[in-house]
């Protein structure tokens, strides 16, 4: 599927060679506990390993009448033993559970935006009613999001942010970050939830304060400005359209394509025709299962938008597939 292919553009700033770039406040605090988690590990391997290997080859039995010493209970080593470790995994614990509360609890002024997950897209909603596919912040800010999901579970991640977050339905969960630096950075799906997931990707736009308060204004008058076919491409990759449907006529992707099949006859799963034309194309965007086409059924793969889409938005879809030939 090649409209399943990482969007042009999109990519992961390199940091340390192993991790990403450090591109939130928080960064270097969670790559501290797993520094220390890494090194950690590395030192305890070769203190295990190395003398491991010297007493294989020192103490190993040379003729077949050898019998080693007897071995009897030593308190000191056992002590030494436990408690060394104890205090060791306490450490550990520290640095993990401080760590995990910063990044739990959003600081109080927070900039606050509601995030829906689907089958396969993110749509993000501020506090002046716009709606995006892509994530559009104030950088050198707290961002609080509060997340749910129309469908199953997904997980919203940005690496470079050191954030992720499961994304459940039914419920609301949080994730906060303060981007340092104004730029574009990369956000993905880390729950697998289908045949798109791969492709559910979208982009984080960190702006300065001033250019974020007139992106927002700007976003909040969308589509009155333009005409109803040129929203409707708009909202077609803006609403996920395009993640399962093509528009090049016959192509099959999870949805059938929308290419030139206004004025055509569909045939239906389970018998049938039906003429494509608005009704039918508003009943399949807001009920995708009311008329699922033949080979597509028994039942669609496609999220209701009865809900999710204005009434002109509805209309500004239904034009833009009209010009589709
Ligand atoms: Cu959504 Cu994977």
């Amino acid at each position: 599927m090649d409209n399943l292919q990482p969007q042009s553009g999109w990519k992961i700033d390199d940091g340390t060679f192993w991790l990403p770039k450090q591109s939130s406040t928080i960064a270097p605090e969670i790559d501290f506990g797993w520094d220390v988690a890494m090194y950690l590990a590395i030192v305890l391997f070769i203190l295990v390993i190395v003398p491991m290997v010297l007493f294989v080859m020192r103490y190993r039995r040379k003729h077949a009448d050898e019998i080693g010493a007897p071995t009897g209970h030593n308190t000191t080593i056992e002590i030494v033993w436990s408690v060394i470790p104890l205090a060791v995994v306490m450490g550990c614990f520290l640095v993990g559970f401080k760590g995990f509360m910063h990044a739990s609890v959003a600081p109080a002024n927070s900039y606050e935006i509601a995030v829906t997950a689907k089958k396969w897209a993110w749509v993000f909603t501020y506090p002046n009613g716009a709606t995006t596919d892509e994530l559009h912040v104030p950088a050198n800010r707290p961002v609080k999001l509060v997340m749910s999901s129309q469908d199953v579970l997904h997980s919203f991640y940005v690496p470079e942010f050191r954030v992720k977050q499961d994304v459940v339905p039914g419920t609301y969960t949080t994730a906060w970050f303060e981007a340092t630096e104004p730029k574009e950075y990369s956000l993905l799906c880390a729950e697998y939830c289908g045949t798109a997931h791969s492709a559910m990707l979208a982009k984080v736009v960190a702006h300065e304060q001033k250019e974020f308060d007139a992106w927002l204004e700007k976003a909040g008058r969308a589509g009155q400005d333009l005409a109803p076919d040129a929203y409707g491409k708009e909202l077609f990759t803006k609403s996920g359209c395009n993640a399962c449907h093509s528009v090049v006529p016959g192509q099959r992707l999870v949805g059938p394509s929308l290419g030139g099949i206004f004025g055509k006859n569909e045939k239906l799963h389970g018998g049938g025709e039906v003429p494509v034309d608005e009704n039918y194309l508003r009943e399949s965007i807001l009920n995708p299962n009311a008329k699922v086409v033949d080979t597509f059924g028994p039942s669609s793969a496609m999220p209701p938008y009865k809900g999710q889409l204005k009434d002109n938005q509805v209309d500004a879809l239904i034009a833009y597939i009209k010009t589709l030939k």
